[in-house]
């Protein structure tokens, strides 16, 4: 990047909170060509931000901060108006710690936006205030943007953090995940612009989607590291090498680690996962080895399956269409299907169904899979139809459970009639991402 491109990108930031979030992110912002002030109410950080040190140890960092403060572009102070007369954009790293119900303390977060708020009121230029502290799902809205009510000039997005302390300068350059959520695209694309020098793409996202995605991808790590974890427990129990396992499961990065069984949808179910469940926690618990985490996934998945049930019958329709009754699109296999578990107990409920599947035919399934669906639904004959129309003419609301194909997308479309989608139809997979 050439200088004049470089002055072009350069923004004046003000970065409230010093500590571990807040110091690398005034560090390394400093260091790709920004003018930065950090603000603390801790004397002792903003002084060692001054003085060229890193106010704990961070490996990388005091270089930066040495380097940023010799040349100018990084300083720091407790008085916020000092700052804020210049700052183009300020971002907010203060702590946002459990409060003893497990909530989040939103004090330091509340204090530290009423402090800018009050010396914003008759501001004349515009001033970006983005949240990078972790907070709940509606905070922005709810809390942060109420605050700046009487400051027509101040504009808030969320650029959550995603950093790990200890290697935390190299995350910030060689970010995994850059995201800005808000309701201003020009102050979302604004605060992407930050990182132009990072060899980074980002997404751009909805205020919420940005406040919750830091908390799916801590969610995230945590059940991985949870699940590698019993994995290896239980493997030793069994005389197996657990690294060997889980070195061999990532191999395969076309199921495992990959993008496959990461979007929301309906219940799982089969002849296989079910089943497998079954057998890892039957034998770990008389290996006494303790799995919570794989014991949750069954009863997970049938709460996810109750919520369906729910669903339909919140819906208040006398006649329903279930579009596909096999665990997924494309086979003809019914064992453990959570179509014909719901099926059975909206029967029992009382409700009138019709359900179409292209693949099941009571004429040619058999075998367990035949017994599996009579034995479930004794009655299905007379529920089954041969064709999509038939269901289509009489049903006045339809439940679609798995992925249909484009034709039979296009007629339940063309129904006109309602649809509760389960299997995510209507869901955008696809995600604004600038470079
Ligand atoms: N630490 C991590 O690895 C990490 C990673 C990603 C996200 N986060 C999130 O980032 C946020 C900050 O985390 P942290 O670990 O840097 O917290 P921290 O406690 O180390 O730092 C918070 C800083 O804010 C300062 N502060 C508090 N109130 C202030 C005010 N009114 N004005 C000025 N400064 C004020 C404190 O003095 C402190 O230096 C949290 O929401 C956290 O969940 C942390």
């Amino acid at each position: 990047m050439n200088s004049s491109t470089l002055e072009m990108n350069q923004s004046t930031v003000a970065v409230f909170g010093l500590g571990y979030v807040g110091s690398v992110t005034a560090a390394c912002l400093a260091s790709i060509g920004h003018r930065v002030a950090g603000i603390d109410s801790d004397a002792h950080k903003v002084e060692c931000l001054n003085s060229g040190k890193a106010p704990f140890f961070e490996p990388g960092l005091e270089e930066i901060i040495r380097n940023c403060a010799a040349n100018g572009s990084l300083s720091a102070t407790l008085k916020l108006e000092e700052v804020l007369s210049t700052a183009d954009v300020a971002l907010i790293c203060v702590g946002t710690p459990s409060e003893r119900n497990g909530n989040l303390g939103l004090d330091q977060l509340r204090r530290v936006c009423e402090g800018i708020a009050a010396v914003s009121e008759t501001r004349d230029k515009p001033l970006i205030v983005a949240i990078r502290s972790t907070v709940f799902p509606g905070t922005c809205d709810e809390v942060v943007i109420p605050i700046f009510d009487k400051c027509p000039k101040i504009t808030v997005v969320a650029n959550p953090e995603f950093l790990r302390e200890g290697v935390a300068v190299d995350d910030f350059l060689f970010p995994s995940l850059l995201v800005v959520g808000g309701h201003d695209p020009a102050a979302v694309a604004r605060v992407a612009g930050l990182y132009d020098k990072l060899d980074t793409r980002a997404c751009l996202v909805t205020l919420r989607t940005s406040e919750m995605i830091k908390y799916a991808c801590n969610a995230f790590h945590a059940v991985k590291i949870a699940f590698a974890n019993e994995i290896g427990s239980l493997s030793a129990q069994l005389g197996v090498d657990g690294q060997e396992v889980m070195a061999t499961l990532c191999q395969d990065v076309k199921l495992n680690a990959s993008k496959a069984y990461l979007k929301p949808g309906f219940a799982f179910g089969g002849s296989c996962l079910p089943k497998d469940l079954r057998a890892l926690s039957y034998r770990a618990n008389r290996l006494d080895v303790k799995i919570p985490l794989l014991d949750a996934a069954l009863p997970s998945n049938r709460e996810h399956l109750d919520r369906a049930i729910r669903a339909v019958m919140d819906s208040g329709a006398k006649k329903v269409g279930i579009i596909g009754l096999t665990f997924k699109e494309d086979t003809d296999d019914l064992r453990e299907s959570p179509v014909v578990a719901m099926v059975e107990h909206l029967i029992g409920k009382g409700m009138d169904l019709r359900i179409f599947d292209s693949h099941v035919n009571l004429d040619t399934i058999y075998g367990s899979n035949r017994n599996f669906l009579l034995n479930a639904i004794p009655h299905i004959s007379r529920l089954l139809a041969g064709k999509l129309d038939t269901v289509l003419a009489w049903a006045d609301q339809l439940v679609v459970t798995q992925k249909p194909n484009a034709a039979l997308l296009a007629s339940i479309q063309n129904s006109g009639l309602p649809v509760l989608d389960l299997a995510s139809l209507t869901a955008t997979t696809t995600v604004a991402v600038v470079a």
